[in-house]
């Protein structure tokens, strides 16, 4: 590359944005233009100190005055609310935007983003699940990238370059299989245990989804938006190690597989720096120092909340948005530590049995699916 490109972060402080920021300081070819956050405004005030973006936006009013006071002078808008996160998604010198918000939240904001021609490097999978079908519409009319951050989603994606249209039999997501993988007693774990992940360090909600497989539901709908298949021809597979991220099998019965550390870095700067590779920050894998690799089915019995995804995606309409919000209400519940980790799965289902579908939704009644969802697993019943 031989020229700089402005690059946003929505969520900048978060799990994603933060190793985001590291990658970008092994990438002299961007300069970093917007962040976004929410809470935590001492770090991001050392974000923004440190490399000095020309807007940034909290979410609370009194934060934005109190850091606009205190960075006087040094050449950055501080903006808040949902209004300033969809001015760092818009702004005029960024190309792409990394979406590392959580949940829903991320839905205006990527639609801002693409609506203004930016290329979008998609962390937030919450977006396509809610609105795959109108995301990746608006993409394709603005000529917009869409590039996967999640790593099995990187994974499909690197191991399907080269590929031609007709070639793929079907794509297989892994999955770790969470910290409950060998558990008994589902009914009785803990918010810290379902935190503790074998192998990846991420945020709260995603890591919890993760324990209860939903996360890899999110996935499955999000590689039918990302990659054009339909659900029969995507598989998931346990895979306990998280080295290898996913695979393509193709219609000759090959099977190419992307391995890797359990570690973001690479799916960020493969988004950020494709099509071209780079040298970077990224963490090596040594095959010599790897144990055995294992896989086996996942079990949707135990992790219900799999299945569920495959039926709503397959469904389709409002119910995936409903679905992820009554999922994102549950989690919630769960980590205030006022329902099972069980219960999640009983307000999900309840939810979505409840929801009156709306075929070919535009984007008002996505949002209006997810605001009844998330009141309907309020009051949902959680024995
Ligand atoms: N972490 C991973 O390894 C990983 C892997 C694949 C995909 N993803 C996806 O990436 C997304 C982010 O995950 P994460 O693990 O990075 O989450 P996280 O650590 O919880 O970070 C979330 C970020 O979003 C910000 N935020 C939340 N609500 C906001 C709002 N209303 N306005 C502005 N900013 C807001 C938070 O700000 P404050 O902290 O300042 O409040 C934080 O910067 C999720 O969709 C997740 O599924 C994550």
């Amino acid at each position: 590359m031989c020229f700089i490109k402005g690059v946003s972060i929505l969520g900048s402080t978060g799990s994603i944005g933060r190793q985001a920021l590291d990658v970008l300081d092994g990438l002299p070819d961007f300069r970093i233009v917007g962040l976004a956050a929410g809470k935590n405004i001492k770090l991001l005030k050392e974000q923004i100190i440190r490399y000095r973006p020309l807007l940034v936006s909290v979410e609370k009013e009194d934060d934005a005055l109190e850091l606009a006071r205190e960075l006087a002078g040094k050449g950055t808008e501080i903006l808040w609310g949902s209004e300033g996160l969809l001015a760092v998604a818009a702004h005029p010198a960024a190309g792409v935007v990394i979406t590392a918000v959580t949940g829903t939240a991320g839905l205006l904001p990527t639609v801002e983003a693409i609506s203004a021609g930016k290329d979008i490097a998609l962390a937030n999978k919450e977006t396509l699940v809610a609105a795959g079908s109108l995301v990746t519409g608006l993409a394709a009319q603005k000529g917009v990238n869409i590039l996967p951050v999640d790593s099995e989603h990187s994974a499909i994606w690197q191991c399907l370059r080269g590929s031609r249209p007709g070639e793929v039999e079907s794509i297989i997501l892994t999955a770790s299989g969470g910290p409950f993988r060998k558990e008994r007693d589902l009914e009785r774990v803990t918010v810290s245990k379902a935190l503790a992940h074998p192998n990846w360090s991420m945020g709260k909600k995603i890591t919890v989804d993760s324990a209860t497989l939903m996360n890899k539901g999110l996935e499955v709908i999000e590689a039918r938006w990302l990659f054009g298949l339909d659900y029969d021809r995507i598989r998931v597979v346990v895979h306990p190690q998280s080295i290898i991220h996913s695979m393509v099998e193709f219609r000759d019965g090959s099977v190419l597989a992307q391995l890797g550390l359990p570690d973001m870095k690479l799916p960020i700067q493969y988004a950020l720096t494709y099509p071209d590779r780079l040298p970077g920050n990224v963490p090596r894998l040594d095959p010599a120092k790897m144990s055995a690799l294992t896989f086996e089915p996942p079990d949707i019995v135990r992790f219900p909340l799999l299945d569920l995804a495959y039926r709503v995606g397959r469904r389709g309409g409002t119910l995936p948005a409903a679905m992820n919000a009554a999922n994102e209400a549950a989690v919630e519940l769960f980590l205030a530590g006022r329902i099972r980790f069980t219960s999640i799965y009983r307000v999900v289902e309840e939810v979505v049995g409840r929801h009156d579908i709306t075929d070919r939704p535009g984007l008002e009644e996505i949002l209006e699916a997810d605001r009844w969802a998330r009141e309907k697993a309020s009051v949902a019943d959680t024995r």
